[in-house]
């Protein structure tokens, strides 16, 4: 019996794709590989290029394999964009899970663990912020989130497809080897964009917003490294098979770090100066964006090994100097 990683090859997937790998499951990836990297994945993993909302692609790789579960990273995630491309948003989260759900029904796999994120909670009404707490998404990307964890809930008391569905908070670095890691092109993520200027790729780093309500005026992030959200999906998938429950669990460290302080990290690990420029607030960017994961470290067992921004940085500029062109290296 295997396990079906749809987007098995983008960043996060990848990473839990070597993890569940290490720890001996037999794991199929589906990816159509618009933003992920076929180099990313083990050759000798069985690799099945395609699109989730190609239902004749899917019912093909779930009739040719024993699948008794999914793990589903598969999407669009980038907030402004998803604000200037709802329907993009829309057809690609929503109705490609859509599409992997009836199929999964179709072929009674009753098991998924579902890729969310802190953007369904929008702007927080407290810090920490829990699972319980109001989920108000402030962006089409947040709202196709939620739209699936609510979908997953019908599907559940219908069905009976049991899911852990995961809330993201800031996810970085790379895996130990340096071997896999962040590339996304175009880049917009805080900590591979400081990396590029490190590696004297551009310039200087853009801070979107000085004056947001924290000790040095910019915003406040939690942090959590790849390989222990990676570690979380094995945990979450072994729970979700052992109690049939299903569930949400928040994903950070707990731990908030201004932008300026992760310049600051950064600057330490690299030894470069990495020149800033503080630029207009990015829309749609909450002052702080800390988690709870407690819920997550009492009930599955959680306990991240990578929880120091230096070791997160660090690890990722393992990468990026290995790879300074990404997996076009
Ligand atoms: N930032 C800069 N300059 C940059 C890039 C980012 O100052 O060039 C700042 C952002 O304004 C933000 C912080 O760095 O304050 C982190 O930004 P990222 O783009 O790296 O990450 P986000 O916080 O925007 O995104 C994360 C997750 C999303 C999730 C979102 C919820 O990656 O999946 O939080 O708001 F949807």
């Amino acid at each position: 019996m295997s396990i079906c990683v749809c987007g098995g090859a983008g960043y996060i997937g990848s990473h839990a794709v070597r993890c569940l790998f290490d720890h001996g499951l037999d794991i199929i990836v589906i990816d159509n590989l618009s933003k992920g990297h076929r180099l990313s994945v083990d050759p000798n993993i069985p690799f099945y290029q395609g699109d989730l909302r190609d239902r004749v692609f899917l019912d093909k790789v779930f009739s040719e394999n024993k699948i008794e579960g999914v793990i589903h990273f598969a999407a669009d995630s980038l907030v402004g964009e998803s604000v200037l491309e709802p329907l993009k948003y829309y057809q690609n989260n929503v109705m490609g899970t859509l599409t992997l759900l009836e199929v999964m029904n179709q072929h009674k796999v009753k098991t998924i663990i579902f890729s969310s994120t802190a953007a369904t909670y929008g702007e927080p009404v407290s810090t920490p912020i829990l699972e319980e707490d109001p989920t108000i998404p402030t962006s089409p990307y947040g709202e196709s989130k939620l739209a699936v964890e609510k979908l997953l809930k019908w599907c559940d008391h219908a069905y009976g497809i049991k899911y852990i569905a995961l809330r993201y908070f800031n996810v970085a670095g790379a895996h130990p080897s340096g071997d896999i890691g962040e590339d996304h092109q175009p880049e917009s993520h805080l900590i591979p964009l400081i990396l590029n200027v490190a590696l004297g790729k551009s310039p200087s780093l853009k801070i979107f917003g000085t004056d947001y309500p924290t000790k040095d005026g910019t915003c406040i992030r939690d942090y959590i490294h790849v390989m222990d959200l990676a570690e979380a999906h094995f945990l979450a998938l072994n729970k979700v098979q052992e109690t049939r429950q299903s569930k949400i669990y928040n994903l950070g460290n707990g731990q908030g770090y201004s932008v300026q302080e992760v310049i600051q990290t950064a600057r330490k690990v690299t030894g470069h100066p990495i020149p800033t420029l503080s630029i207009e607030r990015r829309p749609g960017d909450p002052a702080i964006l800390l988690a709870s994961s407690q819920k997550a470290c009492d009930e599955l067992g959680w306990k991240p090994q990578y929880f120091e921004l230096s070791t997160i940085i660090q690890s990722a500029w393992a990468f990026h100097q290995k790879h300074p062109n990404g997996f076009s290296d």
